[in-house]
């Protein structure tokens, strides 16, 4: 048999992270599910929290949960008439909450998560991938963002939203679109290197905003083609000069990036107090803990 010690030497290095997953377009859409089974393969502790329904577009709304109408949750992922909240019932790790983006996160950090973590709250707060882009003045409205935003100032929990342009609103069940799985996989490369650069997992007050290009089946269909790349949400003109990097102290906007061709992947940093970019040293600070995945622009 195995020695024990053998096999943790041979285990890829993972830091195992208590991690709260939310979005905007529902417990049950496809995106949402492959990120969860990426992040628990790759031994993360997860729980998920999201709306019942599709709630995009609802920005940081926020109000108590309801009973679920007649329909039922999206996708008949569950029953007419079922309670305000509930969780699958052989996955208790999977919970819907009928209600906002910002309600389904903030119930999943104060009262499901800390029953799977010992009490203990979430270290960091995964929202998406979100069905659809949200880039420069979509994001405000961004259900998907603002459960992020909430996490971050709210909570004190580091935060990252991450959207794709490419799909639309898929049930959980039906096979795994190929978008969805780059998607997932390219969230959580973002997610190991953030957890690798060590604590604080990032600085006070900041969230990532992350956009994934579009994925087809002739390009940008396998993920060592992405390139990530460190832009701004707003074009920044007024604002003080960006950490030095690729050559320039004005970092490209995330809307210029990602319509551009090739694969490339956007990472604004976001400042939970306003959703607006972070203009200060927290910039420095974030560059460094993603320098070992950034790539300039050609
Ligand atoms: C989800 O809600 C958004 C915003 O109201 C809407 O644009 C979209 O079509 C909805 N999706 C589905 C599948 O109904
Ligand atoms: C609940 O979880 C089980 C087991 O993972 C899965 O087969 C089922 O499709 C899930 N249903 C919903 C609505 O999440
Ligand atoms: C993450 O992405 C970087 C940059 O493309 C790549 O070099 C690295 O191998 C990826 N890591 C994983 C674990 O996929």
């Amino acid at each position: 048999m195995m020695q024990p010690w053998l096999l943790l030497a041979i285990l890829p290095f993972t830091q195992a992270a208590r991690v709260i997953q939310s979005n905007d377009d529902g417990w049950a859409e496809i995106n949402i599910r492959t990120f969860y089974e990426a992040l628990t393969d790759a031994g993360h502790d997860v729980v998920l929290s999201a709306p019942a329904e599709n709630q995009s577009g609802r920005g940081s709304s926020d109000a108590a949960p309801g009973v679920v109408d007649s329909d039922g949750c999206e996708f008949s992922s569950c029953a007419g008439g079922s309670p305000p909240t509930g969780s699958n019932s052989s996955d208790p790790r999977l919970n819907y909450v009928n209600s906002f983006p910002v309600t389904s996160i903030k119930a999943g950090i104060d009262t499901t998560a800390p029953k799977f973590f010992d009490g203990a709250k979430p270290e960091i707060a995964l929202t998406g991938p979100n069905v659809g882009s949200n880039v420069a003045i979509q994001v405000p409205f961004s259900g998907t963002v603002g459960a992020a935003v909430y996490a971050a100032k709210n909570a004190g929990i580091p935060s990252i939203a991450f959207s794709g342009s490419t799909g639309e609103q898929t049930a959980w069940n039906k096979p795994t679109p190929l978008y969805s799985q780059i998607y997932a996989d390219l969230a959580l490369n973002i997610t190991s290197t953030v957890l690798a650069s060590g604590m604080p997992y990032l600085p006070a007050s900041a969230w990532l905003n992350v956009n994934f290009p579009a994925v087809s089946s002739t390009k940008c269909n396998t993920v060592n083609q992405f390139k990530f790349i460190l832009t701004r949400i707003y074009s920044g003109v007024f604002s003080p000069k960006d950490v030095t990097w690729c050559g320039t102290d004005r970092l490209p906007t995330e809307l210029s990036v990602v319509t551009r061709e090739g694969c490339y992947v956007t990472i604004s940093m976001g400042d939970a107090d306003d959703k607006t970019d972070i203009n200060d040293e927290r910039q420095t600070q974030i560059l460094t803990k993603l320098k070992p995945i950034l790539s300039c622009l050609p």
